[in-house]
């Protein structure tokens, strides 16, 4: 496989259909791709095909430590694809007994949430976040607003108090910035669980660290902190994507401007149509051949990697009627969640924390506006999303009695 186009143009690109379908015409449903230099994989655009690999799991693993490049030690020290793709002690990187009892207390944690003290916290630290820039008249979205939120509202559903939230957002910051000691920012964060957990030891309360940290099914504090860090990136990174993304369409899109003033549709429909065509989450890794197999007309190797392409298969004109990608409204077939045992268990309270989001955004800061022509907006430098990295824009300023931030 050479000369094959890099997994990186089909976030940073401003038409991903494009790349989809110059991919899907050149090779099918499932396409060779670069993952970096000299590594490669196998991008999944197919929508049946992502359910085949995601069902699957006696074919394709979910752990990295079954892919050729990982057994072989071929990743550089500086692989901007290792942190994905290297085994760690949590339910995303594992399969089989052992995902089913990781899963199970996240699945039951999660499921605990009340959704109503969530939502009124949730408001609570959005309304404070911006009262810090209100007054300005301007602001970067994404940076002043959407980065910050996710992983607030993950730290009160943890029980961490406003310090806690705010170090765990630093750690974060740390941890993807490629700039320091990425094993040092996560042995921070580890820390900063550890020390929740030591707390809810000491006195128990109702919330996700103590029913974590109480779980049988979790067997060392280490089992118990990974598994606290697993939910508060995964909520972290995908949260980010969905706001900002949210936003842009409503600040972009003149379907969306005319129902903030009573129009046609709502915020959950913006949210609906993020989902379908910019998924927070554009491609998962993983899944590792177990042996060799087919898949969408292509010859898989054992110890192949294929990386889940949930944009392209959103975008699937198999699954479109008359072969477009037109979206109906109220549609949520999309596979953006992923699909099989590893889907993502938090769609409940991940969709109230961004609509919340977006929600006290639009509310609180009047006349929001776009402060650059919508192509200007760029995306991370991802291989995985394409969520904006920065949306600057301009609103009325609005003086606030003092910020009620944690
Ligand atoms: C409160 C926010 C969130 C939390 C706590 C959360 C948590 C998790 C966890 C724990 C997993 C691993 C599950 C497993 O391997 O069994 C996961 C996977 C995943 N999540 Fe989420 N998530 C959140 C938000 C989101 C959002 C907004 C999206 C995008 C719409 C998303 C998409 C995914 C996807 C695509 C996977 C991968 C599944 C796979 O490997 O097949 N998540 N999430």
């Amino acid at each position: 496989m050479t000369g094959l186009i890099p997994l990186v143009s089909t976030t940073m690109c401003p038409e991903p259909q494009h790349v989809f379908q110059k991919l899907r015409e050149e090779y099918g449903p499932v396409a060779p791709v670069e993952l970096e230099p000299g590594i490669n994989g196998w991008l999944v655009l197919g929508y049946q095909e992502i359910l085949t690999v995601t069902r699957q799991e006696e074919t394709f693993a979910a752990d990295p430590a079954n892919w050729s490049v990982y057994q072989d030690d071929r990743l550089a020290p500086d692989s901007q694809v290792r942190a994905m793709m290297s085994p760690y002690d949590n339910a995303f990187f594992t399969d089989g007994e052992r995902h089913r009892r990781l899963r199970a207390p996240i699945d039951g944690g999660l499921g605990r949430i009340d959704q109503r003290q969530l939502r009124r916290a949730v408001t609570a630290l959005c309304t404070g976040v911006i009262a810090d820039f209100a007054g300005r008249g301007e602001a970067d979205l994404v940076a002043d607003y959407a980065a910050v939120i996710p992983v607030l509202a993950m730290a009160d559903v943890f029980g961490m108090d406003a310090p806690q939230g705010r170090a765990l957002y630093r750690g974060l910051l740390e941890l993807y910035s490629w700039e320091g000691d990425a094993e040092a920012a996560r042995q921070r964060v580890l820390g900063l669980a550890a020390e929740a957990v030591a707390a809810r030891r000491a006195a128990p309360s109702e919330d996700l660290t103590s029913y974590l940290a109480h779980h049988p099914n979790l067997h060392s504090d280490a089992e118990i902190y990974d598994t606290i860090l697993l939910l508060i990136v995964g909520a972290n990174e995908n949260g980010i994507n969905w706001i900002s993304q949210t936003l842009r369409l409503m600040l972009t899109d003149s379907r969306f401007g005319g129902r903030l003033r009573g129009g046609r549709l709502g915020v959950d429909d913006a949210l609906d149509e993020v989902l379908w065509r910019d998924p927070p989450f554009s491609n998962v890794a993983g899944r590792y051949a177990l042996k060799d197999t087919e898949l969408g007309g292509q010859a898989i190797r054992r110890g192949d990697a294929l990386i889940l392409g949930l944009a392209a298969a959103n975008a699937d004109p198999r699954i479109h009627a008359g072969g477009g990608a037109a979206i109906e409204v109220g549609n949520r077939a999309h596979v953006s969640w992923s699909a099989g045992p590893h889907s993502c268990p938090a769609r409940l309270p991940a969709r109230l924390i961004v609509r919340t989001a977006v929600e006290t955004a639009l509310h609180r800061l009047p006349g929001v506006r776009l402060a650059i022509p919508p192509e200007e907006v760029v995306s991370v430098d991802s291989a995985w999303t394409r969520g904006p990295a920065s949306l600057p824009v301009r609103f009325t300023p609005v003086s606030s009695p003092g910020s009620d931030q944690p």
